[in-house]
C-alpha cells in the first residue's frame, strides 16, 4: 500500500500531468483539498473509489482515513492543488507517514505562479531587468512569517515578487513595495488562473485600485516586476549567433572559452 501525494494543478484540469492522472485512476481512495482541486480532476477516481473533501477535516482525521486505508492494504492518491513543494501542508503529513512506516510517492503539479505567468503571457525572468523569482506570502492567521522573511526585505532586491496568500491584504502589500519597486513599476493580479472565471488585472504600483482586493475572492496571485509587461530588454546570449554552446559547437569566435 502506498500513498501518493499528487500535485493537482492550477485549476484547469488538464494542467494535470499524466503521472498524476494515472495514479488517481489506479487508486480505490482519493482525498482531496477541498475546492481548489476541481471536479475534472475528481473524474479520474476509479469507479466506486472512496472519495473524500479533507477540507473540514484536521490533520488527525487526514492520518486516521489514510491508516485505514493502509490497514484495508487500499492505495491512497491525495490531492493539494498546484505543486506540492509550496504551501501544501505536504510536509506535515509526510512527516506523519514515515513515523508510521507508511510508503508514500510524490508526483508535481503545475504551480498557481506558473498558471499566472502563463495567463500573462509572460516570461519572469528577462535579461538585464530581474532573473530571480521570490515565491512569498504576507503573515496569516495560521501561519507568522519568519523574521528575515519581510517583503520589503524581498524587494530590496529587485526582484520579481510572487505573492500568493495576500489579495485581502492588497493595500498593505502595494504600500510595503511602493518605495522599493516605485510607482510605475507593473503589477498584475491574476484570480483563479487557468480556471473558466478567471480575471485578470493590470496596473502600476500607483494606479493598482488598492479596493480590488478585498472585492474578489482570496484564491489570486500578485505578481510585481520591471519584467512584467516589459518590451525593452537585452536578448538573451542563448540564442545569439557566436554563443558557443553545446548543441552548435563552433558558434564561437576561434580560442573563445567553452561555456558548457
Ligand atoms: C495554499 S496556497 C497553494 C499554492 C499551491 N500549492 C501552488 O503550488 O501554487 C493557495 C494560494 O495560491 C494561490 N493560488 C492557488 N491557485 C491559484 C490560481 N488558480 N490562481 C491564482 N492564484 C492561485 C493563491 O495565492 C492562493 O491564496
Amino acid at each position: 500500500m502506498t500513498v501518493h501525494f499528487i500535485g493537482a494543478g492550477p485549476g484547469a484540469p488538464d494542467l494535470l500531468t499524466l503521472r498524476g492522472r494515472d495514479l488517481i485512476a489506479a487508486c480505490p481512495v482519493c482525498l482531496f483539498a477541498g475546492s481548489l482541486v476541481p471536479e475534472g480532476v475528481l473524474a479520474h477516481c476509479p469507479p466506486g473509489a472512496r472519495i473524500v473533501n479533507t477540507a473540514p477535516l484536521d490533520l488527525e482525521q487526514i492520518i486516521a482515513e489514510i491508516a485505514a486505508a493502509h490497514a484495508a492494504g487500499l492505495d491512497v492518491a491525495r490531492l493539494h492543488s498546484g505543486d506540492l513543494s509550496i504551501w501544501s501542508a505536504m510536509g506535515e503529513q509526510l512527516r506523519r507517514l514515515r513515523a508510521l512506516g507508511i510508503p508514500c510517492t510524490v508526483t508535481p503539479g503545475v504551480p498557481a505562479f506558473a498558471a499566472a505567468a502563463a495567463s500573462l503571457g509572460a516570461e519572469l525572468t528577462l535579461p538585464g531587468l530581474a532573473q530571480s523569482v521570490v515565491l512569498t506570502r504576507t503573515p496569516g492567521r495560521a501561519s507568522a512569517m519568519p523574521e528575515g522573511e519581510r517583503l520589503a526585505a524581498f524587494a530590496a532586491t529587485g526582484a520579481v515578487l510572487a505573492i500568493h496568500l495576500s489579495v485581502h491584504v492588497l493595500d498593505r502589500v502595494v504600500a510595503e513595495l511602493l518605495p522599493h519597486y516605485g510607482p510605475d513599476c507593473p503589477v498584475a493580479v491574476v484570480w483563479r488562473a487557468s480556471w473558466p472565471d478567471e480575471r485578470v488585472v493590470r496596473a502600476t504600483l500607483a494606479t493598482l485600485d488598492p479596493a480590488l482586493g478585498s472585492e474578489m475572492e482570496r484564491t489570486a496571485l500578485i505578481l510585481v516586476g520591471r519584467t512584467l509587461g516589459a518590451e525593452d530588454f537585452a536578448v538573451s546570449r542563448l540564442y545569439a549567433a557566436d554563443y558557443d554552446r553545446r548543441f552548435r559547437p563552433g558558434a564561437a569566435a576561434p580560442g573563445a572559452p567553452d561555456r558548457r
